[in-house]
């Protein structure tokens, strides 16, 4: 069923949203990114008359309470952002009176779903490998089919619209699928607006398409790199991982930080772009520091900056941003591009000594969107650089999924689209 389609009138709707959110040590949430997301679903079925049940995870509670975790710490940010009351079930699997009850255009949000192991459906107590743990797995299964089908005899329907969760099995996202027949399970407009952004940049793909993949980690994001060879016109590496390449030519890399373990993984980046006729852009040059502090974000007094080639930093030198002829190369890399990804930033941007090439690569990222490019931005660091940089309405699509969009891109199916379209 497509959402535009239902009619929400007098129906009761369970939807899956992530609100998973972060919240500040007094519980009041930091960035509301996700819970805006889901407005546009949780309003149309408003609108229409219907009931509302809003269900989703916060944090890992690992099948336990938590009181730091309860969502009951969200419930009056979504009853201002939904200009309705809210009330709330403090144990999502005992909501029946709760959901009964609720009348046309009332909302019913459910506590942490993940306050139940049902959830994640991952046995508890149990060490991984044992007999034990195969037992209890099977045992887990069938509890998490039940707890599906709790959540699912509150509504009529039910809707899917937690992208962030999208790529996890859970009762939540795809299980309690199986208790609605086609007519009355659709995914939300979030997750339609965030699977066709997917689309644009997998299959819809208009040229030159060109990709920046930052972090620290090469290893994190070989999947991902490996799929988008055989799709880029061009690939950005900036980050971290730029030393692990450059070590893996013999480049001296100072106190940078490198996987040395995975320098063959660099080596076979290089020859499957080099196969596949994908220009590699690497920075040349890095912005340098003999201290910084990777806890608070900052230089350590007396500390000093300075740039150096990226494979010839001087030991007690650490690369933690992309120097001037990097960045005019990344800038260069993205001129007349049509299709952007952009995944992880180009340098300890957290820091306002080391925000250049990450503010540089976000500037050419606009400026191509200005020129008629669909740029896709996704991943928490990424989206963060968006905002500092103020360049949200500069930029096509800014994704609320992390992991999800990571494996969506990396082609993998998301188990919460398989769900609702088979
Ligand atoms: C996220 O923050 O990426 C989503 O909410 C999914 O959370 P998870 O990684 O704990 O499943």
């Amino acid at each position: 069923m497509e959402i535009k389609d239902y009619k929400f009138a007098g129906k009761k709707a369970i939807v899956r949203v992530d609100f998973n959110v972060p919240l500040d040590e007094n519980g009041h949430i930091t960035d509301d990114t996700r819970i805006r997301g889901a407005l546009p679903t949780l309003k149309l079925i408003l609108e229409q008359g219907g009931a509302l049940i809003i269900m989703s995870h916060m944090g890992k509670p690992k099948g336990k309470v938590n009181p730091k975790l309860s969502l009951a710490q969200i419930k009056d940010a979504v009853a201002e952002k939904l200009g309705v009351p809210v009330q709330f079930a403090p144990d999502c699997a005992k909501a029946h009176e709760q959901a009964a009850a609720l009348k046309s255009g009332e909302v019913l949000l459910l506590e942490n779903l993940r306050f139940y192991p049902e959830e994640e459906g991952k046995p508890v107590g149990v060490e991984k490998g044992t007999p034990e743990f195969d037992e209890a797995k099977k045992a887990m299964k069938e509890s998490q089919k039940e707890f599906a089908k709790t959540l699912a005899s509150y509504a009529d329907a039910y809707v899917m619209d937690a992208f962030g969760t999208a790529h996890r099995r859970h009762a939540s996202t795809a299980v309690i699928a199986d208790y609605f027949d086609a007519d009355n399970k659709m995914l939300g407009l979030l997750m339609e607006k965030e699977v066709q952004a997917v689309d644009n940049v997998l299959s819809n793909i208009k040229r030159p398409f060109v990709a920046i993949m930052g972090g620290s980690k090469v290893s994190s994001k070989i999947g991902i790199i490996e799929n988008l060879l055989g799709k880029v016109d061009r690939l950005i590496l900036c980050g971290g991982m730029t030393y692990t390449f450059a070590k893996a030519h013999g480049g001296e890399i100072g106190d940078s930080i490198v996987e040395l373990d995975k320098l063959d993984v660099a080596l076979g980046v290089e020859e499957l772009a080099k196969k596949n006729g994908v220009e590699l852009v690497l920075g040349t040059d890095s912005v340098c520091c003999t201290g910084y502090d990777f806890s608070t974000f900052s230089v350590k007094p007396g500390a000093e900056i300075k740039v150096f080639p990226s494979n010839a930093i001087e030991e007690g030198w650490d690369g933690l941003d992309a120097g001037p002829e990097s960045r005019a190369k990344f800038a260069k890399a993205l001129e007349g591009a049509k299709t952007i990804l952009w995944n992880g930033p180009a340098g300890c941007f957290e820091c306002d000594d080391f925000t250049a090439g990450s503010r540089a690569v976000g500037e050419a990222v606009a400026k191509a969107t200005a020129e008629g490019a669909f740029s896709l931005i996704g991943g928490g660091d990424s989206v963060a650089c968006v905002h500092k940089f103020g360049l949200e309405d500069k930029v096509s699509y800014i994704s609320t999924g992390g992991g999800a969009l990571l494996e969506a891109i990396e082609g993998k199916v998301l188990p919460g689209v398989a769900a609702i379209k088979g």
